[in-house]
């Protein structure tokens, strides 16, 4: 059960919750709030989920890249950022979060929310 709806969320169901998932836009707002995105940013998000984050950080007009494990998270995230996606200042793609296939100092800031308490090495993601 866990795994399906968090640890990585598939079926209509999870996908339908992490388009918009309501509950976490207090968090979002929080770390929206801290970062203070500009233009000039490069955001790594990390278990990036349906992408609804993504979305509402990309206002800002920053370029973003995001990882997940969950093909299904990875298809409703590209769907709800497909603008972004289009204009290239996003890029999302399947993976571990464990292994990133990015090149270090690529990014100004990274955002992972909701995600570290499913990590079993979480040491290897810092
Ligand atoms: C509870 S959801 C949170 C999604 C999103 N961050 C949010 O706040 O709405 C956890 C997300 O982390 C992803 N995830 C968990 N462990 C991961 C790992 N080891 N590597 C990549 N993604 C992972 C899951 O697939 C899922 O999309």
């Amino acid at each position: 059960m866990t795994d399906k709806r968090a640890r990585k969320p598939s079926g209509l169901e999870s996908r339908q919750t992490y388009r918009d998932p309501v509950y976490h836009r207090p968090n979002f707002l929080a770390i929206l709030d801290y970062l203070e995105l500009e233009r000039k940013d490069y955001l790594l998000e990390v278990g990036c989920g349906g992408g609804a984050f993504l979305f509402d950080a990309l206002e800002s007009g920053c370029r973003a890249a995001a990882i997940d494990h969950s093909p299904d998270m990875v298809k409703v995230a590209s769907e709800v950022n497909s603008g972004a996606i289009k204009e290239k200042r996003l890029g999302i793609q399947k993976g571990e979060a464990e292994f990133l296939p990015f090149l270090d100092n690529m990014f100004t800031c990274a955002v992972s929310t909701g995600v570290f308490s499913f990590i079993e090495r979480p040491e290897l993601v810092m």
